[in-house]
């Protein structure tokens, strides 16, 4: 997916990330049927034969239940549009590339914010420390002000809001948007860092926060 929607690698300006171009996905079934038949070694945990014309999506409940027990570290996604604080608490955060430095999230179609964040020409990864449920909490939270006390925050590059005691910060700059399904794609080009190692990372995990424990 990554390759497929990256844009020219030396675009020369920050673009707002309602610029960024914006494709919807469609489910390939061509792909599925012509490129990847369930040979007579593959596992078939349908029960319903190998066809992949038989292939329905799994319900919500089922889903959700699988997802559950993959365990995700936290992060809370912040920005600044039209000199307005922004953010929210996300777990679908992930490396996409290392040349050039990318990362992603997924956000919902739904949320209240990304219409405001979308407008970024700038935003903030969080990575949340062990002992930040109660912001992941907060930012997760509709119909508050995220950023008021107890939040501790500050002014990043750009003006980009920063969570104080985080694990790390990345700056990212609007790389790419695709809706996907009932969300959207954000790939963001990471243009600074700052790391502290000194904190565990805060983990979720059957709906529930944790703490990471090394062997
Ligand atoms: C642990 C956790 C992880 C979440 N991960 C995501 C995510 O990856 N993407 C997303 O859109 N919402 C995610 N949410 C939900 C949003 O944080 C929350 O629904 C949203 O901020 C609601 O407010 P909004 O409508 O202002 O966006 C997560 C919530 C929690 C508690």
């Amino acid at each position: 997916m990554t390759a497929m929607h990256d844009s020219a690698p030396d675009a020369p300006v920050p673009v707002p990330l309602r610029l960024v171009s914006s494709e919807k996905l469609v489910p390939s079934q061509n792909l599925v049927a012509s490129e990847n038949p369930v040979s007579s070694g593959d596992v078939d945990h349908s029960g319903n034969g190998s066809s992949a014309e038989q292939a329905v999506p799994v319900g919500g409940d089922e889903f959700r239940r699988a997802l559950a027990v993959h365990a995700a570290g936290v992060v809370v996604v912040t920005a600044r549009p039209e000199d307005v604080p922004v953010g929210l608490t996300a777990t679908s955060f992930s490396s996409v590339s290392l040349e050039p430095p990318l990362v992603s999230f997924y956000v919902a179609q739904s949320s209240a914010t990304w219409p405001s964040l979308r407008l970024a020409d700038h935003f903030a990864v969080n990575v949340l420390a062990g002992d930040q449920a109660d912001i992941a909490a907060r930012f997760a939270k509709k119909n508050i002000d995220r950023f008021a006390h107890p939040t501790r925050w500050g002014d990043g590059p750009q003006g980009v809001p920063l969570l104080h005691d985080v694990s790390a910060h990345l700056i990212c700059r609007p790389h790419h948007t695709v809706e996907v399904g009932d969300h959207v794609l954000v790939v963001g080009l990471v243009t600074a860092t700052s790391v502290s190692s000194a904190g565990r990372p805060l983990i979720y995990h059957k709906g529930r926060f944790g703490r990471f424990l090394p062997y």
